[in-house]
């Protein structure tokens, strides 16, 4: 049995991570938002997790609109980093817990949930950026599995979906014969946010805290909602909010909230931390 130590989720927003390249972290700007991990950071040195089961949404640089799959996984040793031309910091290499990835992909098989598998696979800033904020200052202290949601391209996972592919994680994990792991949950993006079209600054804080009330544990709120009521709700990338859902869907007993934090906007998103432990 593996131990699962909490559940983390956070904003992803690539200029925080030009922000750290440039020293920026006092600047007005910045001060709010990295103030606000302080806490966080604190929380994580205390749980010391082994490692993190990472739910993110690629950005491009893995899968494109020519191959898209619903659900994938990294079942590889080391995953190399990928920077859409921010200049972000970057570890070199960040190392992954291969045996979790496998038993995790085989459990998710007999679930009937089917994972496009990926021996290699690039990682970008939405499974970087959340590790150099949480880690500052050294090489990536946890080995990752990472699980990649589609956000993009429609027909995207319905929240209530990602709640189902979370629970079986969840499980996978339980029946993992590892108790010396310290398993930590992450999902990474949201909150609202739009980047294009005549809504671009989109946010909908009300939403934003609606969901953060509800992922403690009310998960059963976010399945009156399809992925087009998300997009409505909290913009077209507001939609990462599905990795939060799948995030929490991985621990299986109620939470309490260690730490909650929203600052508006950091680049042009709704800003925000949530984290979570066993009850
Ligand atoms: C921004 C947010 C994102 O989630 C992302 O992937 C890229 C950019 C932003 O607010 O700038
Ligand atoms: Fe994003």
């Amino acid at each position: 049995m593996a131990k699962v130590v909490g559940v983390v989720d956070i904003s992803h927003v690539p200029s925080i991570g030009v922000a750290i390249k440039n020293g920026k972290q006092e600047d007005p700007y910045w001060k709010p938002w990295f103030d606000g991990l302080k806490p966080v950071r604190e929380w994580l040195g205390n749980i010391k997790p082994t490692t993190a089961v990472i739910f993110y949404n690629d950005h491009g640089m893995n899968f494109f609109l020519d191959a898209m799959p619903t659900f994938a996984i990294g079942c590889a040793p080391k995953y190399e980093a990928v920077d859409e031309g921010w200049g972000l910091p970057l570890f070199s290499g960040y190392p992954g817990n291969e045996p979790l990835s496998w038993h995790i992909r085989e459990a998710l098989h007999t679930a009937e949930i089917d994972m496009v598998v990926c021996q290699e696979m690039l990682v970008d800033h939405a499974v970087t950026l959340p590790i150099e904020m949480f880690w500052p200052k050294q090489e990536c202290p946890v080995k990752i599995v990472p699980i990649n949601i589609n956000t993009v391209l429609f027909p995207t996972p319905t929240p209530s979906r990602c709640e189902k592919l979370g629970k079986a994680v969840g499980d996978a994990i339980a029946k993992w014969d590892a108790p010396n792991e310290k398993i930590l949950i992450m999902g990474t993006g949201g909150l609202s946010h739009q980047l294009e079209g005549k809504r671009a600054g989109f946010i909908n804080k009300k939403f934003d805290f609606q969901c953060m009330d509800n992922l403690v544990n009310n998960l059963e709120w976010f399945r009156q909602y399809t992925s087009e009521d998300c997009v409505e709700l909290a913009g077209t990338q507001g939609l990462e909010i599905i990795n939060w859902v799948a995030s929490r869907a991985a621990y299986p007993g109620q939470m309490k909230q260690v730490y909650r934090f929203n600052h508006i906007p950091v680049s042009n998103t709704s800003g925000s931390i949530l984290a979570l432990e066993p009850a």
